[in-house]
């Protein structure tokens, strides 16, 4: 079983949170992608949808699937998206595809979040996976030096502008012992739109897929 399919068996069992009439949060990435494409038979139950990205969007209407403006939505029930690393506490890493300041977003408006992931996304401890930071352009240089002083050897991602028009850190060698307070610590950073520790609203539900099925972690 390749680790496409364990994305898919994921993104499958997903599904079976959507209850009718919720409005519903759309993540970014692979395994949401699977999410995204089976979504079309399901959507007449949906109240509304809305989107963390660009990329989300235009794959969603490309399916007939409208999608609303978070500013025009107050509640959102259903939040399902993916990570880079989780942990059996729920606490997750996440911006490997940069959309992680509209993800947090979402996460914190939601009522439900369930994220999906394969197996080889669930981690002892977060950090193996650079540690992505959303900067505002100007701050780079200050802000890498920040992540030197704490340890890390920050990475810019060139070549890539967030849907706000900032760049991304991929922050190298951090150990993310207690996510809760490192979230905290860089988030007092001048110049840190997002930190990719998604700890303080971290998943209410996690569902792995592996190579004999789904496995499902709850608070
Ligand atoms: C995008 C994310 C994704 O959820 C994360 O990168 C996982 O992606 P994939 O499902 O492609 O492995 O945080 O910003």
């Amino acid at each position: 079983m390749t680790q496409d399919e364990q994305k898919r068996r994921a993104a499958i069992a997903a599904l079976d949170y959507i209850e009718d009439g919720i409005t519903l949060g759309v993540g970014t990435g692979s395994t949401v992608d699977f999410f995204i494409d089976a979504l079309p038979r399901l959507a007449h139950r949906l109240a509304a949808v809305v989107s963390s990205s660009e990329r989300s969007t235009a794959k969603l209407e490309s399916l007939g699937i409208e999608v609303k403006s978070f500013a025009e939505i107050d509640r959102i029930d259903l939040y399902v998206d993916g990570a880079d690393e989780a942990t059996k506490h729920l606490h997750l890493l996440k911006g490997g595809g940069g959309a992680l300041t509209r993800e947090k977003v979402l996460a914190g408006a939601a009522r439900r979040f369930v994220c999906i992931v394969d197996a080889s996304k669930v981690v002892g401890t977060l950090g193996r996976f650079p540690l992505p930071i959303e900067v505002v352009p100007m701050a780079r240089s200050f802000v890498a030096r920040q992540m030197i002083k704490a340890g890390g050897e920050p990475v810019w991602r060139k070549d890539f502008v967030t849907d706000n028009g900032n760049i991304i850190l991929d922050v190298h060698n951090l150990k993310i012992a207690n996510p809760l307070e490192l979230e905290t610590r860089f988030n007092q950073i001048p110049g840190i739109v997002t930190v990719g520790i998604f700890a303080h609203r971290g998943a209410d539900v996690l569902v792995i897929g592996e190579k004999d099925g789904v496995r499902t972690l709850g608070r």
